[in-house]
């Protein structure tokens, strides 16, 4: 499974890129909105310059017509740029229209496995399952993920699942597991990832007994 780092903050990007472990970035219009007003297109290729692997940026239009347009623009911004259209009927037709062009489509608000199979017929190169927000409501968010995933090997469709809305450390573990191709992490959950009290006290451990055998001081 394929890590991208989930977030319009090129500090973040930054920041979780010299770890080698992010292979592309998702971004949204909720998490520009915390950007203080930065060009969401000087944003996308800030982060092309730092990540080489597929950015994700959103389109906001309505209809069909619309989104195909607005995600051209997008997508002539970079090679690297992925347009992500959310799941409903003008955006399944755009979904058809853009894959139909060339141009890569990140299905969002992915919400059941029948989403994800539209979406997938029409052309989508990502679904995205929101599995934090069917928590939210009390339903089983990574059972989609499930579902989504072996809807596409047993039909043996090209479509990458990615893993959205992911909150906590175990959803990407669970999401690993699940067979997604890609799970999206916030900032915050990435360093989590790394973490455990045990690696801590067994390094301080090292550390003590190096000094007492005289290999640091
Ligand atoms: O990738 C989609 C993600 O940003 C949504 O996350 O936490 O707003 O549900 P959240």
């Amino acid at each position: 499974m394929r890590l991208f780092l989930d977030t319009a903050s090129i500090d973040d990007v930054r920041a979780a890129a010299r770890f080698g472990v992010i292979s592309g970035v998702t971004t949204n219009p909720s998490l520009l909105a915390k950007e203080g007003g930065v060009s969401y297109k000087q944003r996308i290729l800030e982060i092309a310059e730092v990540v080489d692997g597929p950015i994700s940026a959103e389109c906001v239009t309505r209809t069909a017509d619309e989104l195909v347009v607005e995600a051209r623009e997008l997508a002539s911004w970079h090679r690297n740029v992925v347009v992500k259209i959310p799941i409903d009927e003008a955006g399944l037709e755009a979904i058809h229209r853009c894959s139909s062009e060339g141009i890569r489509v990140n299905v969002t608000l992915i919400f059941s496995a029948n989403q994800a199979l539209l979406a997938a017929l029409a052309g989508a190169t990502y679904v995205s399952p929101f599995v934090g927000r069917l928590d939210d409501i009390s339903e089983e968010g990574m059972e989609v993920v499930r579902q989504c995933v072996d809807v596409m090997t047993i039909h043996g469709l090209p479509t990458q699942v990615l893993a959205a809305s992911i909150r906590h450390p175990l959803h990407v573990t669970q999401a690993a597991l699940a067979g997604a191709h890609v799970a999206t992490v916030p900032p915050n959950v990435l360093p989590q990832l790394l973490k455990h009290p045990l690696t801590d006290i067994g390094i301080q451990r090292f550390l003590d007994d190096a000094r007492k055998a005289g290999l640091v001081r």
